[in-house]
């Protein structure tokens, strides 16, 4: 008998890092899969293993999502699935001047982090919606709550998400369907780790900073679960959030002058 499943939870970003963390979590709930990234091997493996360990069907389907109408393919692709959890984490940043980034970067950047998870949720929120169920999880970042020279397009693209995140959690407010940003801080994943041996700023941030992705991913699971808002799992992390009591104008000078000494050391 075919077993009971919860419906799909469809990961972005799921070859690696805190996607890779999350499905297994979604995995162990009861729900079927539907993993995305560009790459398809470790997305083959990490289903063989969800089958191995909790008899979970996934859909392994690899895309690049900067590109355009990738969102709307996926939806196509997913029309028979009753998908009942989105999770918006595929994204990148670039440490460094803005003015350093290959113009094709930042293209790619606005197109991954912004406009393909504005374009994700607006196809898979409507069936939700009719349905009277649905989560969202959007995987935003500390960086979110201020403005972070030398990471300021990241930062930008991950207040649009912060903002849209908080936005439709109350548009949705008595629908079933919830929406939720996680704003981790930084977090040991595969891109974290090169991008400590690439850039010598990145790799001067202390190692008290840096989160375990694990954590993260339970924090961010927990809380789409249950409904939250907005979670900043760590306690540094929430400390860090909150400066956004301050004045912007104080803010982002000192993390102007936090982020040079950090690059000239
Ligand atoms: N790690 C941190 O310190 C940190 C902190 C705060 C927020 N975040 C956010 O957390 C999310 C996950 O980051 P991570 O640290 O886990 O990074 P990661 O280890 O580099 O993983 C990124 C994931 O996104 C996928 N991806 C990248 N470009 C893609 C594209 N064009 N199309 C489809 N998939 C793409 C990657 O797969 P492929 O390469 O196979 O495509 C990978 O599965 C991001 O939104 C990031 O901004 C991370």
């Amino acid at each position: 008998m075919a077993k009971r499943t919860k419906g799909m939870a469809l990961v972005t970003g799921a070859s690696a890092g805190i996607g890779a963390a999350l499905a297994p979590l979604f995995a162990a709930e009861g729900f079927d899969l539907a993993l995305v990234a560009r790459r398809e091997a470790p997305m083959k493996a990490l289903a063989a293993k969800l089958r191995r360990e909790h008899g979970t069907r996934s859909i392994v389907l690899p895309a690049d999502l900067a590109a355009p109408a990738a969102a709307r393919s996926l939806a196509r692709v997913l029309a028979r699935e009753r998908v009942a959890v989105l999770v918006n984490n595929a994204g990148f940043y670039e440490v460094g001047e803005f003015t350093a980034m290959a113009p094709e970067r930042v293209r790619q950047m606005v197109e991954l982090n912004v406009a393909a998870l504005a374009e994700l949720t607006h196809a898979f929120l409507p069936p939700m919606v009719e349905r009277g169920a649905g989560r969202i999880l959007n995987v935003a970042s500390i960086a979110a709550f201020q403005a972070v020279p030398f990471l300021s397009l990241y930062a930008a693209t991950k207040a649009f998400v912060l903002s849209l995140t908080e936005g439709l959690a109350e548009e949705l407010k008595g629908s079933g369907v919830t929406v939720t940003a996680v704003c981790p801080g930084i977090t040991e994943t595969e891109g974290v780790r090169s991008a400590r041996k690439k850039s010598p700023l990145a790799a001067r941030v202390p190692d008290v900073f840096v989160y375990d992705e694990a954590r993260v991913a339970r924090d961010a699971f927990r809380a789409c679960m249950a409904g939250d808002v907005v979670c900043v799992p760590g306690a540094m992390n929430q400390l860090m959030a909150s400066v956004n009591r301050y004045p912007r104008s104080l803010v982002r000078m000192v993390n102007g002058l936090v982020m040079r000494q950090l690059g000239e050391r």
